[in-house]
């Protein structure tokens, strides 16, 4: 007997998971759009990867068969360790943890990419029907390149964040090292690449070049990152997301995974988009990044002095204040103050009618979005987040810019030609009526670079961690 609906094939089944999960990761970029509907992105982006790996995991029953024990391994051992490393990592680790696992999403990709074309080249008989041998070892060493490229230079992008590595007890600071002669090298090693490439297309089988490609590749992903230092980090470690997605697509194509295809085209294109940003938020052309040192000079040795204030003062010259303008940086993330600057804000707006408003660089802090994310954990309403363009013609009017642990996104040393801060836009805190500076100290900020604001006449440094003095400050606003 006939069914009465006809459920079509297990082909039609794994197609359509594949559309549905596809479907959930444009929606969830979509709603990463915007702070608020960022969570529900994130979600979605999620549930698609797991629609993603039933349905791989579906189609692998219905036709290869299946090894349940090796994957239910993989997902346990790979799910746990995610697990860990995601639970454990502090607030201010993020950005490192985010560039590591850009290096093992590459990895991974130039990994089964690898494994398969291994196969293939072992016994050309297996060789998928309609897929000509050297498409695929085209495509693997594409796939080579840009994967082992990833990890290499996300490793070192990893240690440049966190400013060195602790070996046998001795603190070795990361090389940001780049003359000039570097770049041919650079440009040598990516000919090289792709004339080993084209060697082992005229010898497939010869599985010497495809060697060839991965140490080379290996080599290239560290000489990429070595001279990238100072403020340009964020450019590279959007990059090198973006080109963990792209080595996916390419290693997608190698096992005709279609989803493979879709999810890493996703993250290539959207890396790329926020690699622009970040060079338009540097002043910077990708090339200016990729092929210009700028980071290469050792920090700055901070001579100059400055007499600190207090609390009380602070709160004395804030009470009556028109306009405060706050502009959070690194200091802040590591802190953790982001309560006691919501405090700061909701105490002045109540008690003096101040208009308080946050002002957004972007690159303040360590990943894109830092001080979103934090501000909005202590509900700070996304309408007072104002991004760098919009808030600095405000500065002039401001009757105060509170400055909580920025330091490179507020030097005024990017506004001359020179250093690794050069050319970058900053966020114009020394045209406020007064500066209050909360820090540690006088040290230098990310990229180096002595800062001259903290030295003027009108600048109040308040030393100290930021958590404990915005609490001192909120305590001296409340008995004023
Ligand atoms: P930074 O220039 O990094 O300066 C942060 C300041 O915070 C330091 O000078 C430090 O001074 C202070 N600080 C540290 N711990 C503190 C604490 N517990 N309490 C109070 N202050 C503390 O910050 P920024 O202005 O946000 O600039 C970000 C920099 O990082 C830029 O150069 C940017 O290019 C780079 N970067 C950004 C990203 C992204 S995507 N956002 C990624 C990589 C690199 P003391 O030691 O004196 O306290």
């Amino acid at each position: 007997m006939e069914p009465w609906i006809d459920l079509g094939s297990s082909a039609d089944w794994i197609n359509l998971g594949y559309v549905f999960s596809a479907a959930l990761f444009i929606f969830g970029l979509k709603k990463l759009g915007h702070p608020r509907t960022a969570p529900t992105g994130n979600l979605y982006g999620a549930m698609g990867m797991l629609v993603a790996v039933i349905t791989t995991v579906l189609q692998m029953g219905f036709t290869t068969g299946i090894e349940w024990v090796l994957i239910a391994g993989g997902i346990l051992l790979g799910g746990g360790i995610g697990y860990l490393m995601a639970a454990r990592v502090e607030m201010t680790g993020m950005p490192e943890l985010v560039a590591l696992f850009n290096g093992f999403g590459g990895a991974a990709s130039a990994l089964v990419a690898l494994s398969e074309t291994w196969r293939w080249l072992e016994d050309t008989s297996t060789v998928p029907d309609g897929l000509a041998l050297q498409v695929t070892v085209l495509a693997a060493g594409l796939s080579a390149l840009v994967g082992w490229v990833t990890l290499t230079g996300s490793i070192l992008a990893m240690y440049k964040l966190k400013g060195g590595v602790e070996i046998f007890g001795k603190w070795i600071r990361t090389p940001t090292w780049g003359p000039s002669w570097l770049n041919i090298v650079k440009v040598g090693m990516l000919v090289a690449v792709f004339v080993l490439i084209v060697m082992q297309l005229g010898d497939p089988t010869n599985t010497t070049y495809l060697w060839g490609v991965i140490g080379l590749s290996c080599l290239l992903g560290v000489v990429l990152v070595l001279p990238i230092g100072g403020a340009d980090m964020p450019v590279v470690v959007s990059l090198l997301n973006s080109l963990s997605g792209i080595a996916a697509a390419f290693t997608g194509f190698i096992i005709g995974n279609s989803v493979l295809i879709v999810a890493g085209s996703l993250v290539g294109a959207s890396g790329l988009i926020l690699t622009f940003i970040m060079c338009k938020a540097m002043n910077r052309t990708l090339a200016n990044v990729l092929f210009t040192s700028f980071g290469g000079t050792d920090k700055e040795t901070v001579t100059r002095t400055k007499v600190g204030s207090d609390a009380d003062e602070v709160a004395m010259m804030i009470d009556g204040a028109q306009k405060v303008i706050i502009v959070p940086g690194y200091g802040m993330a590591v802190s953790q103050c982001q309560h006691q600057v919501k405090e700061f804000a909701d105490l002045v707006a109540e008690k003096y009618d101040t208009e308080v408003k946050y002002a957004i660089h972007p690159v303040a802090g360590r990943m894109p979005g830092h001080m979103n994310v934090l501000l909005a954990e202590a509900n700070v309403p996304y309408e007072q987040l104002i991004e760098m363009d919009e808030i600095n013609s405000e500065f002039p009017e401001a009757d105060v810019a509170l400055v909580i642990g920025a330091n490179d996104t507020t030097n005024p040393a990017a506004r001359t030609d020179e250093g690794p801060l050069a050319g970058m836009p900053i966020l114009d805190v020394d045209l406020a009526r007064t500066v209050v500076v909360i820090k540690r100290s006088l040290s230098v900020g990310y990229a180096g670079v002595d800062n001259d604001v903290f030295y003027m006449d009108k600048t109040m440094m308040l030393f100290g961690d930021g958590k404990k003095m915005m609490t001192e400050l909120n305590n001296a606003i409340k008995e004023s």
